[in-house]
């Protein structure tokens, strides 16, 4: 099956360097909760997929903590970054591939399928639902399943205000608040409930959903320039205490919906 967004996908990352994307401080927040629920989950030594992988930020730290890795990733220049930082990591596989097609993969091979930046790009629900569909497939019985996706609300505090686009972004909002899904704009959004509602006729059971980062990437410039390290520890361990909490979820930039296979 052909992507038929890849070539606005790969125009979008081949301009951006997606390997400092967890470089600030505010970003970190994002990784290290994720991390936290990856590790939460993963038992020692366990199979782990990572579809996306970009230039593998997550796959290599989890290789070098002794998970089988087998990373996949649809951009040729970040599958090239990602190869050229694994050199010498045991554990690891990475190729090129697409989440709407792992027919290289086997059904029922990995304990945990973490599906990280992808469902960002999917811009109708066929897509969207095969992607779902082809991470569950490829998921064991029993095995966690981990979709990173954006709010609605971090596109217009982020990208509206934040970046000055209110206006601009006006003619995307939909009468319930929903953006659009355009492929032009490359990043979609979600409401919570509507999230999780792609899951209601596939064959798992919801875990939890987490708000990985909050406000950190809209307060970024406050964070990464301004807070003490004193002040940043409170905050990130009050972030932790309360990230899986609904009133969290909403206004979180990034979040994580974990679900187990059936
Ligand atoms: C925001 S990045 C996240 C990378 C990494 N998972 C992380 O969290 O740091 C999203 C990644 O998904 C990749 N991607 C986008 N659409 C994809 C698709 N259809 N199949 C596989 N990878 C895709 C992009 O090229 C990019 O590297």
């Amino acid at each position: 099956m052909i992507n038929k967004y890849k070539s606005i996908i790969e125009s979008k990352y081949n301009e951006y360097d997606e390997d400092v994307r967890f470089d600030r401080m505010s970003q970190k927040f994002e990784y290290l909760t994720t991390m936290r629920y990856i590790q939460k989950y993963a038992k020692k030594g366990c199979k782990i997929l990572e579809i996306g992988a970009g230039t593998g930020r997550y796959s290599i730290a989890l290789a070098k903590m002794g998970y089988k890795v087998t990373a996949v990733e649809l951009v040729e220049k970040n599958l090239q970054v990602l190869q050229k930082n694994a050199k010498g990591v045991d554990n690891l596989v990475s190729m090129q591939g697409d989440c709407l097609d792992l027919s290289m993969l086997k059904d029922n091979t990995f304990d945990i399928v973490l599906c990280l930046g992808p469902m960002y790009h999917l811009f109708n629900k066929k897509d969207k639902n095969r992607a779902i569909a082809e991470s569950i497939r490829v998921c064991k019985p029993e095995g966690v399943l981990m979709f990173a996706y954006l709010s609605h609300a971090s596109i217009v505090w982020g990208y509206g205000v934040r970046k000055g686009n209110l206006s601009a972004l006006a003619y995307g909002i939909n009468k319930d608040g929903s953006i659009k899904d355009i492929p032009e704009e490359i990043f979609n959004s979600f409401y919570t409930e509507d999230f999780a509602k792609q899951f209601e006729k596939t064959n798992t059971k919801f875990l939890k959903q987490v708000a990985t980062d909050g406000l950190a990437p809209t307060m970024r410039e406050y964070i990464d320039e301004k807070m003490s390290e004193k002040d940043y520890n409170l905050l990130l361990n009050w972030h932790f205490a309360t990230c899986e909490r609904v009133d969290q979820l909403g206004y979180s930039s990034h979040l994580l919906y974990i679900c187990k296979k059936l």
